[in-house]
């Protein structure tokens, strides 16, 4: 069911058509007129006056736009604060959540399994599924073997955690996801930034006198913020110039790029091989929860006996693991998804920009909405929750200070209807 945008709900007395209960979380504590103060010596310090004042300016106008509560399943259609909504910023690339057959495997497996591992893979927690799901991810990406984690942003940790160390040196794109930059802190390694998707600046961070022991260039293959694809033939040429390897994260590529969804190395028909480690989210194009890292079988024995978030972290549940081997097995049975979710992302981007939208550099199912200032962001995503549209307003820290953007995310089950209510509503917001 779409939500229509001309649909005159009960208008509640803000005036909004769909009121939000989001601000409601916190209770009374942003009662207006309210101050804060962060001293050096307290548990927040002044970083949280900037959370606090933006989250209290939200709050007033009914505009907090986070940690909305859905009341059912995510995909195309959701119900949220009692009202039918149309998604526009799921990651739920194929359309593949609610499909009966990967809700009746994980059913299966927990009824077979249980609701939790309870132990690590390396001690108690490994169920014979684990390995056989594995089998499939590798099968999938096309590398010897693949292991997995409790989600994407630790199969980053783990892998960089895992194989680099203080001695080694990191040459990675600025854009790359929050996770990778933070599995570089933590991994002490030396990280040299280069210039968003510019193999050439990449070059000149290459050359720049070291002593390291090791070098990896990392990179997003679809940027998570601005959905552009990034330059694997030029990164692969510069590893076997410079003889470094190369770490590539595949959460937005996986079931998005490549005739069958393969990912980045598909898309440019570069093989498999010539990336080093390739690195991914089990919670978008595959409807489950959980990351990946796929590599050789050396390297993944290794991972297996030395990766922190892998040993000292309980196993994915069996639901999940069920869910993963389905959602593969269906994405090789059903490639139309792949060409379907292409056509939408084209459909939408062609038309916001022939609203006169700013639709960055995108040229994937991530279709950012650039808006620059981030209170006419959150103000631009509340006034489309009015016209029965979510779409997340994406700010600083996540993107940098004046890059304030919605973030679209159309999926392989939105109809062609559907983003045409998407253009509709933006068409009527552009004329205010
Ligand atoms: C590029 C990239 N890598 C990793 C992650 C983390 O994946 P997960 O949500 O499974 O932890 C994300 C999340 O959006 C991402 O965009």
């Amino acid at each position: 069911m779409t939500p229509s945008p001309t649909t005159q709900e009960t208008t509640s007395s803000s005036g909004l058509t769909f009121p939000s209960s989001q601000g409601s979380m916190f209770g009374e504590y942003f009662t207006p007129g309210r101050s804060w103060n962060f001293g050096k010596s307290g548990l927040l310090d002044a970083r949280a006056r900037r959370v606090f004042e933006n989250t209290a300016l939200a709050c007033s106008a009914d505009a907090y736009p986070f940690h909305m509560p859905l009341q059912a399943k995510a995909g195309p259609n959701v119900i949220a604060d009692g009202h039918p909504m149309l998604m526009m910023s799921s990651y739920d690339y194929l359309g593949l959540i609610g499909d009966p057959r990967i809700e009746q495997a994980a059913v299966e497996a927990v009824r077979h399994y249980g609701t939790s591992t309870s132990g690590a893979r390396l001690l108690t927690g490994s169920l014979d599924i684990h390995r056989r799901m594995e089998a499939d991810l590798a099968g999938y990406k096309g590398t010897e073997d693949a292991l997995t984690f409790s989600s994407g942003y630790m199969a980053n940790l783990g892998a960089i955690y895992g194989l680099f160390g203080p001695g080694d040196r990191v040459i990675i794109d600025e854009y790359c996801h929050r996770s990778l930059h933070d599995a570089c802190r933590m991994t002490g390694v030396q990280v040299q930034r280069f210039r968003h998707n510019d193999a050439n600046s990449a070059r000149a961070e290459l050359q720049r006198p070291n002593t390291a022991n090791r070098t990896v260039i990392i990179s997003d293959g679809v940027f998570s913020m601005d959905g552009d694809i990034c330059c694997l033939p030029d990164l692969v040429a510069l590893k076997q110039e410079f003889g470094c390897f190369l770490l590539i994260d595949e959460a937005h590529a996986s079931g998005v790029l490549g005739a069958t969804g393969c990912g980045t190395d598909e898309h440019f028909g570069i093989p498999t091989d010539a990336v080093d480690i390739w690195t991914g989210s089990l919670a978008k194009s595959i409807p489950s929860s959980g990351g990946f890292v796929a590599v050789s079988q050396e390297v993944a024995i290794f991972l297996q006996h030395a990766s922190s978030p892998y040993i000292f972290s309980a196993a994915m549940t069996a639901a999940s693991v069920a869910a993963i081997s389905t959602g593969l097995a269906i994405l090789r049975q059903e490639p139309e998804r792949v060409a379907r979710l292409r056509r939408n992302g084209d459909f939408l981007r062609e038309g916001l920009q022939a609203l006169g939208y700013d639709t960055g550099l995108s040229e994937t199912a991530v279709i950012p909405v650039l808006l620059h200032d981030e209170v006419r962001t959150a103000l631009f995503a509340r006034r489309l929750r009015d016209f029965g549209i979510i779409a997340a307003p994406v700010m600083f820290p996540a993107v940098s200070q004046g890059l304030a953007r919605l973030r679209l995310c159309v999926t392989a089950a939105h109809t062609r209807e559907d983003l045409e209510v998407v253009l509709e509503a933006f068409r009527k917001l552009a004329a205010d």
